[in-house]
């Protein structure tokens, strides 16, 4: 069994909450994000990309409301994969026109609605693009339209996330229908973009450039079909999929590179030849916030220990599942919210409070001595976590807080006793 050792340390903003007796001692658990940080990656995204680029954040990655309204400004847009989070960014103030609807099971009603309001929206079949067409011109629509494209490169390092490979359930198979796409472009006039994103996290920087490079060169061949009509292929929408590292031990890969080296083999894209969309998600917001929870009990065993904590399996979904793929650091902090460090480490398996044995989200992790009462922060929880929240055993979402500047807010109440009783109602 792989030992893991904690990090021994945690990061400023959420020391802030920690310093804050009241927040931290008033909360099993709590969610905390960093919001310069958020403010940072999007900044280097913008910097990274050419100034007309719209990034299309990836609300799956972190759809609170109150977080993604304070990043809706110029160039800034959100990527939507059903209705409820195209509903969800309407909502947070974004223009009809910033939001990107990618879904591989969108309804008429669903298209319908997008439609009329003037979403943006990736077809991810051709059986799709028929329903666009018949709406299109029912409702004389707005929307820009693009379709989604597999490249078939192959899959990264985790299966569950890869979307590329030959066989995928998204878009439309790069190979195997290279003549029925051009045909596509040459049926429809509405249909101004591509579109393509082949996994999120375990793809290598080659991987996410050979992929857009080979869409590109589809999307050249289907312009010159297009130009001979006078129509457009203006829209270039590179997906998102960029990786973060979850460890101490792991160099983070730097999104300055991966622009560059698309700059280099797709300069249609920088030059304005093309309207780019980005839909990072991960690369916004895991590395921008960290949990903290209570330790309700330490048990101990024959030889091992195990920590119960507040949060596990309905939180860290994919870690709890899967937990080859998907690594979190955790510090321990004593009751006080001083960090705990020393040379006295055992192993400790750290376990959620539901009510199956897979709810654990580390099986043996080198800690310094935990006792009831302390908390363990766990790290880099901003992506894919909340989001995936499981309602097994009705336990309540904790607070979300948001660490600014000057001051910290809550961008998500803890759900009380009601709203879980509305939710089963
Ligand atoms: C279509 C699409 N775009 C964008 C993303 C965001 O990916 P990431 O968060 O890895 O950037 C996803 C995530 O799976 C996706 O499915």
């Amino acid at each position: 069994m792989e030992i893991i050792s904690g990090l021994e340390t945690i990061p400023a903003y959420l020391q802030k909450v920690v310093d804050s007796k009241k927040l931290f001692r008033n909360n099993a658990s709590l969610i905390v994000y960093d919001l310069e940080f958020i403010k940072e990656r999007i900044q280097k995204v913008q910097y990274c990309f050419p100034d007309n680029a719209l990034h299309a954040l990836a609300i799956k990655a972190s759809p609170l409301v109150n977080l993604l309204r304070t990043q809706n400004k110029d160039g800034i847009g959100l990527e939507a994969a059903s209705l409820p989070e195209v509903y969800l960014g309407l909502k947070a103030g974004y223009k009809a026109k910033d939001i990107v609807f990618d879904s591989p099971c969108k309804t008429i009603e669903d298209l319908e609605f997008a439609l009329t309001a003037g979403v943006r929206v990736n077809a991810d079949s051709f059986a799709e693009l028929e329903r666009i067409d018949e709406l299109y011109r029912d409702l004389g629509s707005k929307s820009l339209i693009g379709l989604r494209i597999n490249p078939q490169m192959g899959e990264g390092n985790i299966h569950a996330t890869s979307v590329g490979g030959k066989l995928s359930k998204f878009g439309v198979p790069a190979d195997e229908q290279r003549g029925a796409i051009i045909e596509a472009y040459d049926k429809y006039k509405w249909l101004r973009g591509i579109h393509l994103h082949i996994g999120s996290q375990g793809m290598s920087q080659d991987q996410l450039v050979s992929a857009v490079r080979k869409v590109y060169k589809l999307a050249s061949l289907a312009r010159v079909v297009r130009e001979v009509k006078g129509w457009k292929l203006d829209i270039f929408d590179m997906g998102g999929g960029f990786p973060v590292s979850y460890s101490k031990d792991q160099v983070a890969p730097d999104i300055k590179d991966y622009a560059e080296a698309l700059e280099l083999e797709c300069p249609g894209l920088f030059d304005g030849s093309y309207k780019l969309i980005t839909e990072f998600g991960r690369y916004i917001f895991a590395n921008t916030a960290s949990a903290i929870s209570k330790v309700e009990y330490v048990k101990e065993q024959a030889d091992s220990k195990i920590a119960i904590i507040h949060l596990g399996a309905d939180f860290l979904l994919r870690k709890a599942y899967n937990p080859k793929n998907w690594h979190h650091d955790i510090t321990v902090l004593d009751k006080h919210g001083r960090l705990k460090i020393g040379t006295d480490k055992k192993p400790y398996m750290v376990a959620g409070p539901l009510c199956f044995g897979g709810d654990v989200i580390e099986e043996s992790i080198q800690l310094p001595v935990i006792e009831p009462g302390d908390y363990l922060v766990i790290h880099d929880v901003g992506a894919y976590t909340l989001s995936m929240w499981s309602r097994y055993n009705s336990r309540q979402m904790p607070t979300v807080l948001g660490v600014g500047r000057k001051d910290i807010s809550i961008l998500k109440k803890k759900e009380t006793l009601f709203d879980i009783l509305k939710f089963w109602s």
